[in-house]
C-alpha cells in the first residue's frame, strides 16, 4: 500500500511540474488528457479501485480522489492564468487610441479673406488702431443718412442696396452696403480721440467676375485734434508697404467724391501688368486700391461732435480685392464657392498667424 501512496506522490509531483511549465491552453489540455482523460493515469487507477479489497480501497480511494481533485484544480487555476494572459495580449495588440480623429483627417486651411483680414488688423494694430465691428443688418440712418447721404441722393442708388421687408414701424432695414456705418456707430459710442480699424461683410446686388453680392471691406477712421491729410497719406503709405511687403510703394491720390468725406480721394498704387499678372511696386501702371478722405464736418456734427474741435480722416477698401491682388486669385466668385480644391490651393496653414515681427504672409 505504501508503494501506491509513494507512486501517487511522485505522479502528483510530476504532473504539478508539468502544469507549472505549461505555457498555453493546448499543452494544459494534453496534461489533462494524460492525467484525467478516459485512459488517463489517474482515471485508470481509479478504475482499478474495483479490484482492490475493502481495506486497500479505504486508503487508495480517498488518496486517488484527492489526487484527482487537486490535479483538476491545479489545471483549472493554470488555465485561468493562461487565458487571462492570452486575453491581455490580444487586447494589447488591438489597442486603439480613442483620442485620434475617427478618419485620417485632412487639415483645413485658413481662407485668404480671413488671412488678409488678420494681416490688415495686425498692421493697423501696430499703428495704434483698435478693432471695431458693427451689424450686417443695418439701419438706413447709419448706412446713409448720418453719413451725409441726403434723402433721394443718387449715391444711394449707386449702392444697389438689399432692403429687408418693412417692419411694424414701416422702417426698412438693409444689409449694409459698406463698413462706413460703423464710423457713425463708433463716434456715437466713444469719445475722441478715436482710431479704429473696421473689417466686415458688406452686401450689394451685383455679381460678375469681380463682384459678388456679399463681399468684405475694411474701414479706417481717425478722429482727433489737428488731423490733416499728411496723416492720412502717411498712414496709407505705411499700410501699403507693410501689406505688400515691399520697401517702396508708389502711390498717388486722385480727387473723387464720397458724401461722407471732403475732400475725397481715390488712391492708386504703382504696378506693372503683364497679361493677367499684376506686380506691385514696379512698372508705370496704376491700380486703384481704396477710397479715402477727410471726414465731412456734417458727419462729425451728426455724431454730436464739434467739427471745429475734432477732425479726422477715413478710408475704405475691399478686402477680397486685396487678397486677389496679393495672392493672385483671378476670380472673386471662387472665394465663396467653398470648393475644397480651391481652399487647399489658396488657403493658409492654420498656425501661420500673420504678425509684424514674424512676417505677415510667411
Ligand atoms: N464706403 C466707400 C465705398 O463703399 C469706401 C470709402 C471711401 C470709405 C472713402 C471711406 C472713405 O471711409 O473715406 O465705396
Amino acid at each position: 500500500m505504501s508503494d501506491l501512496l509513494g507512486e501517487l506522490a511522485a505522479l502528483e509531483a510530476e504532473l504539478g511540474a508539468e502544469i507549472a511549465q505549461a505555457s498555453d491552453e493546448s499543452s494544459l489540455e494534453a496534461i489533462r488528457v494524460k492525467a484525467l482523460g478516459q485512459k488517463g493515469l489517474i482515471t485508470l487507477r481509479l478504475r482499478g479501485l474495483g479490484q482492490m479489497d475493502a481495506e486497500q480501497r479505504k486508503i487508495a480511494g480517498p488518496a486517488l480522489n484527492g489526487l484527482r481533485d487537486r490535479i483538476g484544480a491545479a489545471l483549472s487555476a493554470a488555465k485561468s492564468v493562461i487565458t487571462a494572459r492570452a486575453q491581455a495580449e490580444r487586447l494589447a495588440a488591438k489597442r486603439i487610441d480613442m483620442t485620434l480623429p475617427a478618419r485620417p483627417y485632412e487639415p483645413g486651411t485658413i481662407h485668404p479673406v480671413s488671412q488678409v483680414t488678420d494681416e490688415i488688423i495686425e498692421i493697423f494694430a501696430g499703428l495704434g488702431f483698435v478693432l471695431a465691428e458693427g451689424p450686417d443688418i443695418e439701419e438706413d440712418r447709419y448706412n446713409f443718412t448720418m453719413l451725409n447721404f441726403p434723402e433721394g441722393h443718387p449715391a444711394r442708388e449707386m449702392h444697389d442696396t438689399f432692403f429687408l421687408d418693412a417692419n411694424h414701424d414701416g422702417e426698412r432695414l438693409l444689409l449694409r452696403t459698406h463698413t462706413s456705418p460703423v464710423q457713425v456707430r463708433t463716434l456715437l459710442a466713444q469719445k475722441p480721440p478715436v482710431r479704429v480699424i473696421i473689417p466686415g461683410r458688406t452686401y450689394r446686388c451685383d455679381s460678375d467676375q469681380t463682384h459678388t453680392p456679399m463681399f468684405h471691406q475694411v474701414e479706417g477712421l481717425v478722429i482727433d485734434r489737428n488731423i490733416h491729410m499728411g496723416h492720412l497719406k502717411g498712414t496709407l503709405e505705411a499700410f501699403a508697404r507693410a501689406f505688400f511687403e515691399i520697401d517702396q510703394v508708389k502711390m498717388r491720390m486722385r480727387p473723387s467724391h464720397f458724401p461722407f468725406t471732403e475732400p475725397s480721394m481715390e488712391v492708386d498704387i504703382g504696378c506693372k501688368r503683364s497679361g493677367d499678372e499684376i506686380r506691385i511696386g514696379e512698372g508705370d501702371d496704376w491700380l486703384e486700391i481704396l477710397g479715402c478722405g477727410m471726414v465731412h464736418p456734417n458727419v462729425i456734427r451728426n455724431c454730436g461732435l464739434d467739427p471745429d474741435e475734432w477732425q479726422g480722416f477715413a478710408f475704405g477698401c475691399g478686402i477680397d480685392r486685396l487678397a486677389m491682388l496679393k495672392y493672385g486669385a483671378p476670380d472673386l466668385r471662387a472665394f465663396f464657392d467653398g470648393d475644397m480644391r480651391w481652399l487647399k490651393h489658396y488657403g493658409f496653414q492654420v498656425f501661420d498667424q500673420p504678425s509684424l515681427c514674424g512676417g505677415l504672409s510667411r
